[in-house]
């Protein structure tokens, strides 16, 4: 009523991310409790500070969300230490390197064309600009990390620290492995675990926590909570890093995202939550399993966890016609470099798929081989209008059998 056009684009949003198979890795539907904590009156205070020392009054009700954020999260990763107030997962890899790092220091990164986030050293962020990226990739034969070669470009450059971690990487982190290397050279180790962390609380991917001084992740994908981060570590480096973030790079707390992160971190000491998170690995093994059936490379040749590569070099297409071409057929993914990749970032060689989303609307093994067939078909055939609209029909027969939000309107 108060904003008609507003109103329209919500509304709009809404049916998109309804009758759209959402497969981008890094997404995924928060439940309506953690939509209603986001859209709350704490978003109207004032909080500087923490729990119990806050530069402002009237805080007693948004210490209590605070409190149960740290606590639950605390719990359920089996912290010693955790900020939950970082805005988002670059602000909190930021907030983390200026605790522990000064500009000019050697620090090791996963390759951006190999999986590893822009926040982890890319030239064009501001972790490229203040510090000496050194990056470590997959090797050419397996696709995966390589520790042996990670050792070895530790042993020469001495890093201060490595940061592992990824945004389009399949295979499971061995962060035992890097904290022996690591230990070699006498560097720190920040796990990233932004795409991973909702495995991680359920035990469907190894935890960093024994392995690493600093944990970051957004709270939004695999997570399943509002939009945000929160940065996790020893109780030694628990002041220099809530400092780093208030006053050191963030203002006030966003406190209705920290009431959200902390009904999501309850959300995911759940049973439900647990068998999700299981269903998501196993879904994304069926997909790639059929698309590798299909005839597509599946980088690395599978996945251990929610996301997949396909490599569309022997295809001939590149990831920027795929994923335009599967978006007319409701299928919303995005393109996304491979290993070795001779494209560049806005055109690549791959597409990443991801079933987070998918899942959560309660899809399983028989809807992934469909949504696996449903893309191939697109994919051989990409100029062909008919059979992108035939396409199109059988994704809203699926999704209309796996509603999202029935009760928003
Ligand atoms: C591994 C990793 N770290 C950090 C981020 C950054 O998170 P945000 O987009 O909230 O800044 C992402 C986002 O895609 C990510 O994949």
């Amino acid at each position: 009523m108060v904003d008609p056009e507003i109103a329209a684009a919500i509304r709009g949003e809404l049916e998109r991310q309804r009758q759209n198979l959402i497969l981008i890795a890094s997404e995924n539907y928060a439940s309506r409790a953690v939509l209603e904590a986001q859209g709350c009156v704490m978003t109207n205070k004032y909080a500087e500070g923490y729990p119990g020392k806050r530069y402002y009054r009237g805080t007693e009700y948004v210490d209590v969300a605070e409190e149960l954020a740290r606590e639950r999260c605390k719990a359920l990763f089996r912290a010693e230490h955790v900020n939950v107030q970082p805005h988002s997962g670059t602000q909190a890899n930021m907030a983390a390197y200026f605790a522990v790092l000064n500009p000019g220091d050697t620090v090791m990164g996963m390759n951006l064309a190999h999986g590893g986030h822009l926040s982890h050293g890319s030239p064009i962020n501001f972790s490229g600009r203040l510090y000496k990226i050194i990056p470590y990739s997959v090797s050419r034969g397996t696709e995966m990390i390589d520790y042996g070669d990670m050792a070895d470009i530790a042993r020469k450059n001495n890093p201060k620290m490595i940061v592992v971690g990824a945004s389009a990487y399949p295979r499971i982190i061995d962060f035992k492995a890097v904290r022996e290397i690591a230990d070699e050279v006498g560097a720190m180790v920040m796990a990233d675990i932004a795409h991973i962390a909702g495995l991680i609380a359920a035990g469907a991917h190894p935890s960093p926590i024994p392995y690493c001084e600093i944990v970051t992740t957004t709270t939004h994908k695999t997570l399943r909570g509002p939009r945000g981060a929160i940065i996790m570590c020893e109780q030694e480096l628990a002041q220099a890093i809530d400092r780093s973030v208030f006053p050191g790079t963030q203002g006030g707390p966003f406190m209705h995202s920290i009431a959200a992160k902390a009904v999501a971190f309850k959300e995911a000491m759940t049973q439900e939550f647990k068998d999700y998170q299981f269903q998501v690995v196993k879904n994304a093994k069926i997909l790639a399993k059929r698309l590798k059936e299909n005839d597509f490379n599946i980088v690395s040749g599978g996945t251990d966890t929610h996301l997949l590569l396909v490599n569309l070099l022997k295809e001939g297409i590149t990831g920027k016609d795929a994923d335009e071409t599967l978006e007319r057929a409701g299928i919303t993914l995005n393109k996304n470099m491979v290993p070795f990749d001779p494209t560049t970032p806005f055109v690549t060689s791959g597409i990443r798929i991801g079933t987070p989303a998918v899942t959560n609307r309660g899809m399983k093994e028989q809807e992934m081989i469909q949504i696996a067939d449903l893309i191939t078909s697109v994919l051989r055939d990409i100029k062909n209008g008919k059979l992108i609209s035939d396409v199109n029909v059988r994704v809203q027969e699926l999704c209309n059998q796996f509603p999202i939000y029935p009760d928003l309107i």
